[in-house]
């Protein structure tokens, strides 16, 4: 069965191109982008790993790790590091999982026979530090992701776990949140010291509490 929302993502010790991991031990106490890529030296996946790897210190800033892996072996991910690394002018910065035995891919449900027999998905799972699974992507091999759309998403997640709001549709970071219908107009007083607006009894904004 695919993995829920909620769910402790699947422990799993893998070879990786920065040495061997144990997967919960390396997220420790911060969140975790895992993400697959169909296979090595194919198109839209070279930019990808580029535009991750550029992006690296926005992950960082946000206290996220940041993990690739394919079905391919470890030889085939280090011979087309330096292809990512000329084509994105990038020196690349993160682990990318060897997983030709499968293990990680079939922890995850990373493989649609329907879609490819042999080559995973393009998924994304953000774990939090509590390992639990906060959000799955699903992306067919053609489409190339938003690496800005898994930053906006991941601050709108943080927000949640720290100060009981949610955000808006197309919400950027620095734009007014809502408040959570499980806060009452009491709790919200004290919560939000910065004051919240009502345009429905069930949907009170407030300005964005940790700026
Ligand atoms: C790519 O990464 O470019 C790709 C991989 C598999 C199928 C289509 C595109």
């Amino acid at each position: 069965m695919s993995l829920r929302l909620g769910d402790i993502a699947p422990d799993f010790t893998a070879q990786t191109t920065q040495g061997t991991i144990n997967f919960h031990e390396w997220i420790g106490d911060s969140w975790a982008l895992l993400f697959s890529h169909p296979a090595d030296f194919t198109p839209v996946c070279t930019t990808e790993l580029g535009k991750t790897a550029l992006l690296k210190g926005e992950f960082e800033k946000k206290n996220v790790k940041v993990i690739a892996v394919s079905v391919d072996d470890l030889d085939s991910h280090n011979r087309w590091i330096p292809d990512i690394e000329e084509v994105n002018n990038v020196k690349f910065n993160f682990p990318i999982i060897a997983d030709e035995g499968r293990k990680v891919a079939e922890l995850y449900d990373m493989i649609h026979p329907n879609a490819s027999e042999k080559a995973t998905v393009r998924s994304v799972f953000i774990i939090g530090p509590d390992k639990k699974v906060n959000l799955t992507l699903t992306y067919p091999a053609s489409t190339g992701r938003n690496f800005q759309e898994i930053l906006r998403v991941i601050d709108s997640l943080q927000l949640t776990a720290n100060y009981s709001v949610a955000t808006p549709a197309d919400w950027k970071n620095g734009e007014d949140v809502i408040i959570t219908p499980a806060v009452s107009n009491e709790q919200a007083d004290q919560k939000f010291p910065k004051g919240y607006k009502s345009i429905k009894p069930y949907l009170r904004v407030t300005p964005q509490p940790n700026l």
